[in-house]
């Protein structure tokens, strides 16, 4: 037997489209980590319901991104791959953590502001409680990596914090997890209309986020369509965004850096190096787009990859919860 690999615990929500910035940002890194730790990914359809869901659009955007997962190159076979509200222990842990988390440490959470302007018409406890479900997925599977995006290291410390709360009130129990960087990807991908914000599918301008959907034209029109900067040289520089957004995006498609990205681009223009961009990553995506067709259509297959990520999930979920249960006081039988 190998050395055991730490755990790494990771989720995605099904809430529509996924951008290429979703991918870059996430679950290009998930694939990348396979081999290094052991993997636990989780569709988030939990979380997903703090903010209104249409049932019929959750059910498939739920189904989608499994298949995206997979498509994208996450292994079953390698990781753990399910969907959240599979596994109960998710809910019956947060109960118990609940108790542990007081009111004003989530009405200060950024993410619960900035939701509760947005929804300001559904600002419920599910919204506020988000952080406290998101501890329990990490505590749960006892992870010791998590890899997050900087939108979300708020939640990751409040994870550190509950898991040594619980420990020192009731003995060392929790994994305390470090969330985890990707070397390399410091770079959040950015609207291709508004390099000063941040790729979003809920943009109301379409043409600032291309979805892993998209078909060849419509990717190779919204990168000709990408806002640049002043000059006209390829170069990565705090004051060309555009630019260096677009750079980053190239390099994340192809796995050049910087440096050699301008060496290829030098005395060329934006044009063809949006162009560039465009069919890169159109080339990119095609493939991704093929296979998740496929296995969409093989629903016997997904469904099985579900049910046995959720069997795997909740073996060690179990494990963990009744440990917890055990500790609090809540009598278990003999
Ligand atoms: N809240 C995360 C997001 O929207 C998704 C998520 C849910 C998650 N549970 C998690 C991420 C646990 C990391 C660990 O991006």
């Amino acid at each position: 037997m190998g050395e055991e690999k730490r755990k790494l615990f990771s989720a995605v929500q099904p809430s529509g489209a996924v951008t290429i910035g979703n991918y870059i940002g996430a679950i290009k890194n998930f694939v990348a980590l396979q081999d290094e730790f052991d993997c636990i990914y989780a569709v988030a359809d939990l979380h997903a319901i703090t903010v209104r869901q249409e049932p019929a659009a959750l059910r498939k955007n739920t189904l989608e991104l499994m298949a995206l997962f997979i498509a994208c190159g996450i292994d079953p076979e390698k990781c753990i791959l399910f969907v959240q509200s599979h596994v109960p222990a998710h809910c019956e842990l947060t109960w118990v953590l609940n108790t542990l988390t007081y009111p004003g440490e989530l009405s200060r959470m950024t993410q619960f502001k900035d939701k509760s302007a947005k929804h300001a018409d559904n600002v419920n406890m599910g919204l506020m409680d988000y952080p406290v479900l998101m501890v329990s997925d990490i505590l749960l599977y006892q992870a010791a990596v998590v890899p997050v995006g900087a939108d979300q290291k708020q939640h990751l410390e409040l994870t550190r914090d509950l898991a040594i709360r619980f420990n020192n009130r009731y003995s060392e129990t929790f994994t305390v997890p470090e969330a985890y960087i990707p070397k390399g990807s410091g770079a959040k991908i950015m609207s291709l209309a508004d390099p000063s914000r941040k790729m979003s599918k809920s943009d109301e301008n379409p043409n600032g986020y291309v979805t892993m959907s998209d078909d060849r034209d419509t990717v190779i029109r919204k990168f000709k369509r990408a806002v640049t900067d002043s000059g006209n040289e390829v170069r990565a520089a705090e004051d060309k965004p555009g630019v260096s957004n677009l750079i980053a995006i190239y390099g994340a498609f192809t796995g050049k850096s910087a440096a050699e990205i301008e060496r290829e681009f030098e005395g060329k223009g934006y044009g063809d190096f949006k162009l560039a961009v465009g069919e890169t990553v159109a080339d990119a995506l095609a493939p991704v787009q093929a296979e998740k067709a496929r296995l969409l259509k093989d629903k016997a297959y997904l469904n099985g990859v579900m049910k046995r990520g959720e069997e795997a999930a909740a073996r060690i979920a179990r494990k963990t919860l009744s440990k917890v249960y055990r500790k609090v006081g809540f009598y278990q039988g003999e």
